[in-house]
């Protein structure tokens, strides 16, 4: 039996059958950008490695595969590359249209494409609104791949996504995706404190549960309260869960690999940096490169 079926894995409230959008009930959306914190110093720790490597490899056309309120497609959109942003949460993506629309009269924005996509169905998804497009970079950062859980308990699912990240990236295409230190995270029972990506200025507090299957961690449970209390809009709306598919960085790096054929260069940081740098990293990164033929 999958851990989605023995623990309860979405915010209450919600209908959960057949409903894998764990930002559905809208809670986690409405604080996100607050738990963010202030979007230039977020992207900060960040910006020159990404735009650096992008720029190297010249990179033009990126997709944003997991662009939730779309904080990180708008900073590449203002260092002038070409986005794609998607999303399989419409309650996320309302934050990204909203933030388009307040940017509409900012003529770098006016290509900015927003549309409902899932990983799952992605080559076919972006085929219905750009016909035969493909990218020079796909990102998938702020630890959103570990949303997608092991319903089959092979992770078919996540091998099946992985590929379609590769089959939409140019020949000579980079993948930046990212996860949690989730053996620290299994290792500990805890969420590392420190966070490359969320600055939030209310205290946040994570309870953090693992779920181990018949030996084997399968899930992990992140409870989100956010002191909202001198916001009045937020408040009562700061607690919600998100659930994780704990990855390993050993078994995510082969995953990876395999769904390249194993012919990618494929790079791992810590926290954005070199490896041996980072003592005890909060995330990992892989850079991936799509052989040339
Ligand atoms: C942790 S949020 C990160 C969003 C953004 N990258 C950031 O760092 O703020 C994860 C995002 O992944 C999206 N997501 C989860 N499963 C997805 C799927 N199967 N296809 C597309 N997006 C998905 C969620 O809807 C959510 O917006």
């Amino acid at each position: 039996m999958s851990a989605d079926k023995v623990f309860h894995s979405r915010s209450q409230g919600i209908p959960s059958e057949g409903v894998k959008d764990q930002y559905a009930d809208g809670k986690a959306a409405r604080v996100w950008k607050k738990y963010i914190g202030d979007s230039n110093q977020r992207t900060q720790n960040y910006k020159n490695f990404l735009t650096g490597l992008l720029k190297k490899h010249n990179c033009v056309k990126v997709l944003d595969a997991a662009c939730g309120t779309g904080i990180d497609s708008m900073m590449l959109v203002d260092e002038g590359f070409k986005v794609v942003s998607v999303d399989a949460s419409d309650k996320m993506l309302k934050h990204a249209l909203k933030a388009r629309w307040e940017k509409r009269k900012d003529h770098k924005y006016d290509e900015w494409i927003i549309e409902e996509a899932s990983w799952e169905t992605l080559p076919e998804d972006i085929q219905s609104f750009l016909p035969g497009a493909t990218f020079d970079a796909v990102i998938c950062l702020g630890n959103s791949f570990a949303h997608l859980l092991d319903e089959f308990e092979d992770q078919r699912t996540q091998k099946m996504c992985l590929r379609n990240f590769a089959k939409v990236l140019k020949p000579g295409g980079l993948l930046f995706i990212d996860h949690r230190n989730y053996d620290a995270m299994i290792n500990s029972g805890a969420t590392p404190g420190h966070s490359i990506y969320y600055n939030c200025s209310y205290p946040v507090d994570i309870k953090t549960s693992v779920l181990v299957v018949r030996g084997k961690p399968e899930l992990v449970a992140l409870d989100y309260l956010i002191h909202t209390n001198e916001d009045a809009e937020l408040n009562e709306q700061s607690m919600f869960r998100l659930c994780y598919y704990p990855h390993e960085l050993d078994k995510f790096t082969s995953m990876l690999d395999e769904a390249f054929d194993n012919k990618a260069e494929h790079s791992i940081y810590a926290d954005f940096k070199a490896l041996d740098q980072v003592e005890n990293p909060a995330y990992y990164i892989h850079v991936m490169r799509k052989p040339l033929n």
